[in-house]
């Protein structure tokens, strides 16, 4: 349940940059140790130092989250932690009539696979107050350009309900954060058009800060959350509440 330095351990898949480093430092805020898992070893290694010189605990391991058969020997060989997030995942814009099987294949392996995998090896070493935290997508409930993200993030809430009532009995409560457009490279990779597509959408009038969801996070990872299970967190400024105008 702890780290040899007595605090709880929290993992962070995808905690390089972005959202999940923004997590990473509201965990260790919050008094956790955290690992993060990432594909991307330099900006890994630099975001653990970073925090580290902070006066945090902060390791990296190198991962790749596609490599199914690696994920439950990486689990199975770190501390046993207290709260995993699944915060990595695969982003891509392509139409309906441009995706092909490979797509989806791609984007399930890591939006999916990968956090159902690491959820169940975990589950099967913590304590009683373990938590489990899946980052899915406002775009669970339909959005136009990528319906393979799309897909995976309805997933994502899926697995979140279904192993949110299988690992209640062990005291494990697995909850969901679903962000709108948030200010990360995810985003910023998006072209002018597309950006001011999504600004228009924000009833705030700008897209959130990684820090707003890394609250959130941090609520559902926490011990005050003892009654709440399966649920998902609607962290979009708004979005998902409609068109306003009262029809
Ligand atoms: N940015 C947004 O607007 C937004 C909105 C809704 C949901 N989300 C979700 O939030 C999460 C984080 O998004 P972000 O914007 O910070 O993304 P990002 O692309 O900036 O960062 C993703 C991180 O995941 C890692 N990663 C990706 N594939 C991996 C793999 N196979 N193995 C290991 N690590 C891998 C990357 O190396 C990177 O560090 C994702 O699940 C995303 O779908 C993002």
């Amino acid at each position: 349940m702890s780290t040899a330095n007595d605090k709880p351990l929290a993992l962070v898949t995808g905690g390089a940059r972005g959202i999940g480093r923004a997590i990473a430092e509201r965990l260790c805020e919050d008094g956790f140790a955290v690992t993060i898992l990432d594909r991307e070893r330099e900006a890994g290694e630099a975001t653990a130092a970073e925090l580290s010189r902070q006066g945090h605990t902060v390791t990296f391991e190198a991962a790749d989250l596609s490599d199914h058969a690696s994920l439950g020997p990486l689990i199975a060989r770190l501390p046993v932690p207290t709260v995993l997030v699944n915060n990595a995942g695969l982003f891509d814009n392509r139409p309906l009539f441009d995706l092909e099987a490979g797509d989806f294949a791609r984007m399930m392996d890591v939006n999916v696979t990968a956090l159902f995998l690491l959820s169940q090896a975990a589950a099967r070493r913590m304590q009683p107050g373990g938590r489990i935290v899946n980052i899915a997508s406002r775009a669970f409930l339909g959005a136009k350009g990528h319906a393979h993200y799309v897909a995976s993030k309805a997933a994502v809430v899926g697995l979140t309900r279904a192993m949110a009532m299988e690992l209640l009995p062990q005291g494990i409560a697995v909850n969901a954060v679903a962000p709108g457009a948030v200010e990360t490279e995810m985003v910023a990779r998006q072209s002018p058009e597309a950006r001011a597509a999504l600004l228009a959408l924000q009833p705030t009038g700008k897209l959130a800060a990684p820090a707003d969801i890394a609250n959130a996070v941090a609520f559902l990872a926490s011990a005050r959350t003892d009654f709440i299970y399966g649920q998902v967190l609607m962290v979009d400024g708004g979005k998902s509440l409609g068109g306003g105008m009262g029809l």
